[in-house]
C-alpha cells in the first residue's frame, strides 16, 4: 500500500469528520472506524501508523461507556486517547490543535504525509482486485458525481469485468445520457447497458400531479428497471455504489442518531444478494471531485450542480406532460449555457428552470398567445438546508428571458423567482 493512515476510532464524538479532515489536511489519509472494531478488520486494514481513540458526548450507548477492545491498546501501533472530557482534550486554539495533531501524527506514529489522490487511487486500485478477484461488478451509473467517479475507479481497477447499467428515465437533462454513453461506452470503452425507458416512466407517471406519488413512482420504477437488467446478466456476484462519506455519517454511527436514512441511487433495495463495492465511502465530497478529475473525468461531469433523483419529474409541475417536459430541458439548457458564458456556472450551487401547469396570454408578431411561463431558480447555500437567492444581474437575466422566449416551443414568459429558503424550498416540488 502507498499511502500511511492513521485510524481514529468512535467513542462517541462528533468531531470525528473534522478530526479527520485535518489529518487529511496534514498530508496523511485518514478513516474513522466504530470503537468496537474487531481484531480481524483492524489487521486487515493497510498502512495504520497510529490509532486515536476520540472521545466525546455520546460515549454512553444503553447506559454503558463504550470503549475499544484490548486489541486496539495492545496492538503494534501508537495510541491516543483524545477528546474526552478530562484526559486529553484538543486544545482550542486552531494553530494549537494542528501543532498537537502533527506532534501524534508525525513524530509519535512516524507517518508520512503521503496521502494524495495518485497514491489513494493506487490504492483504491488494488483493494478492489483483491475484493473483487475474478468476479463480475454491476452499477448504477446515473451520471451524477459520485456514481461517474466510481464507474471510473472500477473500469481502471477491474475494466470489462465491471458492467455499468444507465437508466434513462427521461427526466435527465439535455445532453446528459449521451454524454454517459460518450465517457463511459466510448472513451473509456465500458460494458455499458443503456436502458432507453422515457416512454416507460413517462406512462406511469400520466395524470399524477403529487411531487410525493411522482417521487415514489419515479423511485420504484427506477429500481425495477434496473433489477430486470441485473437479472439478465449472469454472473454477478457484487453491487458497487457512489457512497461517500457524507451519506454514511447522515445514515448515522453507533453513537451519532440518523440525520436521515441514506438512500443510494434509486434506493436500491439490500435482498439483491449482493455483496457490496463502496470504494468512495470515506471520500468527502471535494476529495471525490479531486479524484474524479485524476481518473480523467471531463470537468462538467466532475464539477456538476447538484441535480435530484427524480430529476425534472419534480421541476415539470403537477401531472407530467411531453410538451412541458420538453420546454424545461430546452430551457434548463439555455439557463445553463448563459450561467457559463457569465462565469455564474462555478459561482451558484444550484440553478435550474421549472415548468408550471398554467398558461398565461401574451402576443406574438401580432397575434395572441396563450402560453406556458418558465421560472428561473438559482440559489446558494452550504448544506441545502436553507438557501439564498443568487442576484444575477438584469442583463444576463434579460438575455437568458429573450433566448427562452425566442427558442423554446410553448413558452411566452419568464420570471425569476426571489424566494430564499426557508420560506421556499429549493425546487418547486
Ligand atoms: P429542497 O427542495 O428540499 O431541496 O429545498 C434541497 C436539495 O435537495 C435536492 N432534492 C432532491 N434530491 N431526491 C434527490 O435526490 C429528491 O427527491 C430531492 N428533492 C430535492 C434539491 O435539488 C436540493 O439540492
Amino acid at each position: 500500500m502507498k499511502q500511511d493512515m492513521i485510524l481514529i476510532l468512535d467513542l462517541g464524538s462528533e468531531e470525528n469528520p473534522r478530526l479527520a479532515r485535518e489529518i487529511r489536511d496534514l498530508g496523511v489519509y485518514s478513516e474513522i472506524y466504530p470503537h468496537d472494531i474487531s481484531p480481524e478488520e483492524l489487521k486487515a486494514l493497510p498502512g495504520v501508523r497510529g490509532i486515536i481513540l476520540n472521545g466525546g458526548p455520546n460515549c454512553i450507548v444503553d447506559g454503558v461507556e463504550i470503549d475499544a477492545g484490548d486489541h486496539v491498546y495492545n496492538g503494534p501501533v501508537p495510541v491516543l486517547l483524545a477528546g474526552v472530557k478530562g484526559k486529553h482534550p484538543w486544545p482550542a486554539e486552531p494553530e494549537e490543535r494542528k501543532a498537537a495533531l502533527s506532534r501524534f501524527v508525525f513524530d509519535t506514529c512516524g507517518a508520512k504525509a503521503n496521502w494524495n489522490m495518485e497514491n489513494f487511487i493506487a490504492d483504491q486500485v488494488e483493494l478492489i482486485r483483491r475484493q473483487v478477484g475474478d468476479k463480475q461488478v454491476l452499477l448504477a451509473l446515473s451520471g451524477g458525481v459520485d456514481s461517474s467517479v466510481v464507474a471510473a475507479l472500477l473500469i481502471k481497477a477491474i475494466g470489462k469485468q465491471l458492467t455499468c447499467v444507465h437508466v434513462n428515465h427521461g427526466l435527465l437533462r439535455k445532453g446528459e445520457p449521451e454524454q454517459v454513453v460518450e465517457v463511459f461506452g466510448k472513451q473509456l470503452d465500458a460494458n455499458l447497458v443503456y436502458v432507453d425507458a422515457a416512454d416507460r416512466f413517462l406512462d406511469k407517471l400520466a395524470g399524477v400531479a403529487d411531487p410525493e406519488q411522482k417521487r415514489k413512482i419515479i423511485g420504484a420504477e427506477f429500481i425495477r428497471v434496473f433489477e430486470e437488467e441485473a437479472r439478465k446478466l449472469s454472473g454477478i456476484q457484487y453491487l458497487a455504489q457512489g457512497t461517500i462519506y457524507p451519506d454514511i455519517i447522515e445514515s448515522g454511527t453507533k453513537t451519532v442518531k440518523a440525520v436521515k436514512s441514506h438512500h443510494n441511487v434509486g434506493g436500491l433495495p439490500e435482498d439483491l444478494g449482493f455483496q457490496l463495492v463502496e470504494p468512495l465511502k470515506m471520500l468527502f465530497k471535494d476529495e471525490v471531485r479531486a479524484c474524479g478529475v485524476a481518473l480523467g473525468l471531463p470537468d462538467e461531469m466532475v464539477y456538476r450542480q447538484p441535480f435530484p433523483g427524480p430529476g425534472l419529474g419534480v421541476r415539470c409541475l403537477g401531472a407530467i406532460t411531453r410538451d412541458r417536459l420538453e420546454a424545461l430541458r430546452e430551457s434548463d439548457a439555455i439557463l445553463r449555457e448563459e450561467f457559463a458564458k457569465a462565469g455564474l456556472a462555478g459561482k451558484v450551487w444550484q440553478y435550474f428552470t421549472v415548468v408550471p401547469d398554467f398558461k398565461s396570454v401574451g402576443v406574438r408578431d401580432g397575434a395572441r398567445t396563450f402560453d406556458w411561463p418558465v421560472i428561473l431558480r438559482a440559489v446558494n447555500t452550504v448544506d441545502a438546508m436553507t438557501a439564498t437567492v443568487e442576484e444575477v444581474p438584469w442583463g444576463i437575466l434579460k438575455g437568458i428571458c429573450d433566448r427562452v422566449t425566442r427558442e423554446v416551443a410553448g413558452v411566452n414568459r419568464v420570471l425569476y423567482d426571489l424566494t430564499p429558503k426557508p420560506v421556499g424550498t429549493i425546487e418547486w416540488e
